[in-house]
């Protein structure tokens, strides 16, 4: 299918090409130098201690979890408004994933209240931010410290949310992000963690390589031949190429976040009379997709075949996770009303720094009269 208005179109420049060219001719693209200066200039732009790139958000998650220590049977409460990638690596470290409801459709990030409700017994709780949105981090910190939980963000919606000059990913003991390619920093596949424990972070690194005391990047420039292995680890290690363009793109972040921004207030502007749209403050959100929430009694599909048949794709964020056949097999069938309407309400418009405001325009009028 090829469409007019994809959801999400790439924003690559000569920068981004003469990095890759760069790392190929220096003759060393795997884990390396060029990773070590993505880390440090990650860990600066993001005012954190340490930062640790990876080879996916989901092994970020997978690490942040293992180095915070989530253990089996460990009980993480975490939102089923989320790519399922949120969840998976509890199940394979044999954790006790709790679904927790949203708060509303208006804010449709994890209910402050319902964490509160289910934080008893449990070890952690996860917070997404929806969209790019930081809404209830306070709320949800604030309980997590009441209740002695450890608190984790998987940051992948909110690269460069702002919450009073804070960034998303640093309000807990580990923030994870991802930098697949749709996301507001792009390697293709890729990821990073963020934390400012020396001891997460150095779990985590040793992790991501095996739990080898050394790597192939010291073998090759200080001799060294022999190693331990000191823990059971992974290979969750990211090649040269992606953290040079994870360099260039971090240098473009902020502008491309402005630019989302502006989009986003036009979409506002042009939509917000007709369907619902989540949470207030775009001004200091990622905005890394836009959801809108269709009114009720409207049928999503009509909607979206009528878009498709003006070149528009869309999406919807998400289907619930505890609905998925794999969930519902592990841990039966549960019901989380509020993330059940808005995932059955919710449709996710184009949203890129390459858009024009006259394509946002088009895009807005084009759902209008679909309405
Ligand atoms: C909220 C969230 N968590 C985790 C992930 C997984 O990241 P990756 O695809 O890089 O493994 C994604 C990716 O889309 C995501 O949106």
């Amino acid at each position: 299918m090829s469409w007019r208005y994809p959801l999400f179109d790439l924003d690559y420049g000569e920068e981004e090409k003469r990095a890759v060219i760069e790392v190929i001719n220096s003759g060393w693209i795997t884990q390396g130098p060029k990773t070590k200066e993505y880390e440090e200039k990650l860990a600066q732009y993001f005012g954190v201690e340490y930062a640790l790139a990876t080879s996916s958000g989901t092994t970020a998650l997978h690490l942040t979890y293992l180095s915070a220590g989530i253990k089996p049977g460990d009980r993480v409460l975490v939102p089923s408004l989320t790519f399922v990638a949120t969840v998976t690596p509890l199940i394979w470290i044999g954790a006790e994933p709790l679904f927790v409801d949203i708060h509303s459709l208006k804010y449709p990030n994890i209910s402050p209240d319902e964490v509160e409700r289910k934080a008893r017994g449990a070890k952690a709780v996860v917070f997404v931010h929806y969209a790019g949105f930081y809404r209830f981090i306070d709320e949800v910190k604030d309980i997590s410290d009441r209740y002695g939980l450890i608190l984790i963000e998987d940051a992948s919606h909110a690269i460069g949310t702002k919450i009073e000059g804070k960034f998303a990913g640093t309000f807990g003991l580990v923030g994870a992000f991802s930098t697949f390619t749709n996301k507001n920093l792009s390697t293709g596949e890729g990821g990073f963690l963020l934390t400012n424990d020396e001891k997460v972070y150095e779990k985590a690194k040793l992790l991501r390589s095996h739990g080898l005391t050394t790597s192939s990047y010291s073998k090759f420039t200080l001799g060294d031949t022999l190693y331990d292995v000191v823990d059971i680890g992974y290979n969750y290690r990211i090649t040269e190429i992606q953290a040079a363009l994870g360099i260039v793109q971090l240098e473009k972040l902020g502008e491309k976040n402005e630019k989302r921004c502006r989009l986003v207030k036009l979409y506002r502007e042009l939509l917000s009379d007709k369907v619902l749209i989540p949470f207030d403050d775009y001004e200091n959100s990622a905005n890394y997709i836009f959801p809108v929430v269709l009114p009720e009694g409207i049928s999503r599909d009509e909607v979206v075949r009528k878009l498709a048949e003006a070149g528009i794709q869309t999406s919807v964020h998400y289907p619930p996770v505890h609905k998925f056949s794999a969930m519902r097999s592990r841990f039966g069938e549960l019901i989380l009303p509020v993330t059940e309407e808005f995932s059955s309400r919710q449709l996710t418009l184009p949203l890129y720094p390459g858009l024009s405001e006259e394509d946002v325009s088009y895009i807005a009028e084009t759902l209008l009269k679909a309405l």
